[in-house]
């Protein structure tokens, strides 16, 4: 359910970028920049030097990153919200833009005399620059030596474009465009088989409450489903994760919805569709929901001897995922204790999957509360077993096979 091609949409999910703005007339394209970053999923970042902010404020430079904005390195309320040496960490990538002739000769003669200098002295990171300055400037011997000193030490030059000038002159010297420097920064890392695509996962149980103390639930851990969100990430997917009530972390550059009971996790993951190219369902969803919970906790009624609940069906939620138009690549899951290959081939019909992962939960080695499993993948024409290996394996296998029969899928609508 794209609504950008996915070749060139999202090509900086998950990625960090420290985005260091430094003095000169094209720190106004640097908001342009923040956008096209974000544009293309990055978390930005934004680190100014002092002369930057006599051109831009850092003020607005945060309402469009959504993050505070890094200004000096020697206050101790910055340093102890995100020191200096954490931020030098959090970054996949430095890109400084405008980069100024002075901040290159300080980067070049390993200044550390400000804080954008010192996170590139910190960095474990790639560093790439994008220079702005006078025709002149740039042309002259020393900002030229110290360009290639730099280049030399595998900074990334982007630019500069030549073209006309805000002093009047003409020549090279102009800061690329913020949509072809996001571009550029994009094309620095390696694209991975889910790059561009936007993948929600339901995991966990849900709970359906009978009072405010008790609950109908069952004993899915999550376990599935936060392994599928951290592969789909590292194959380059921008995750939300739709969890039941867990015991589990959430993983790093992942979004997470908590929920608990099955109309909840239906409306997160109904709200999510609007943004999702795959839907992967691994949750555990209780089949039925009593129909009266009560808002105080029930008495038990004296020698009464017996209770009746009525429980009422809850919707599937892959199945209605599945209806959606336009529809995501959907994937289910089928549990099974017997002839599971038969059932889950009648449930890839009546729920209008793509794919479904078979498992036999009735092994005593895998399934619900195991670190472990072992599955059958069916879809239309095909289907593969993944052998007994941990969920963190059978996860990296699983999101290899969806990702090339989404691709083929893909391929075919488009
Ligand atoms: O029908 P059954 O519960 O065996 O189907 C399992 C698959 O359907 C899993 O992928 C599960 O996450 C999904 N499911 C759902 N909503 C429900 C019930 C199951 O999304 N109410």
């Amino acid at each position: 359910m794209q609504d950008t091609p996915l070749a060139t949409s999202l090509g900086l999910a998950n990625r960090r970028i420290v985005l260091g703005v430094t003095g000169g007339i094209a720190a106004y394209k640097s908001a342009e920049l923040i956008r096209r970053l974000k544009d293309l999923g990055a978390d930005v970042r934004a680190v100014m030097t002092p002369a930057a902010q006599e051109f831009i404020t850092p003020l607005t430079l945060q309402a469009l990153s959504g993050n505070p904005v890094h200004t000096t390195l020697l206050d101790t309320e910055a340093e102890a919200a995100m020191g200096h040496i954490e931020l030098a960490r959090w970054g996949d990538l430095i890109l400084v833009a405008p980069a100024s002739a002075d901040f290159l000769a300080r980067m070049a003669h390993g200044h550390g005399n400000d804080l954008l200098t010192t996170l590139c002295l910190a960095a474990r990171c790639p560093l790439a620059v994008a220079p702005a300055m006078n025709q002149a400037m740039w042309a002259c011997r020393s900002n030229q030596d110290n360009v290639a000193l730099l280049q030399e030490r595998g900074v990334t030059l982007f630019g500069p474009a030549a073209g006309e000038q805000a002093c009047g002159d003409v020549g090279p010297g102009r800061m690329l465009e913020p949509t072809e420097l996001a571009q550029l920064t994009a094309g620095l890392f390696p694209r991975q088989i889910l790059t561009g695509a936007r993948v929600t996962i339901t995991a966990g149980p849900t709970r359906e409450a009978i009072d405010p103390v008790r609950y109908i639930s069952n004993h899915s851990s999550g376990k599935m489903g936060f392994a599928l969100a951290e592969a789909a990430r590292d194959a380059g997917a921008q995750v939300t994760l739709i969890s039941g009530p867990v015991n589990l972390a959430t993983p790093d550059r992942i979004k997470r919805i908590d929920v608990v009971s099955a109309l909840d996790m239906y409306e997160a993951s109904m709200s999510a569709l609007k943004q999702t190219d795959i839907f992967i369902a691994t949750a555990a969803v209780a089949d039925f929901r009593v129909e009266n919970s009560q808002n105080q906790k029930i008495k038990k009624q004296d020698n009464s001897g017996s209770m009746t609940l009525t429980l009422v069906e809850n919707p599937d939620i892959v199945a209605s995922v599945a209806k959606h138009s336009p529809k995501p690549f959907t994937v289910g899951f089928a549990a099974e204790t017997q002839d599971a290959e038969n059932y889950a081939r009648q449930k890839i019909v009546r729920k209008g999957l793509d794919m479904i992962v078979a498992n036999d939960v009735s092994r005593q080695d895998i399934g619900f509360n195991s670190d472990q499993n072992a599955v059958t993948v069916i879809w239309k024409n095909g289907q593969q077993p993944i052998e007994l290996a941990s969920k963190a394996q059978i996860a990296r296998d699983l999101v290899t096979l969806i990702a090339k029969r989404f691709r083929e899928q893909d391929k075919k609508s488009g």
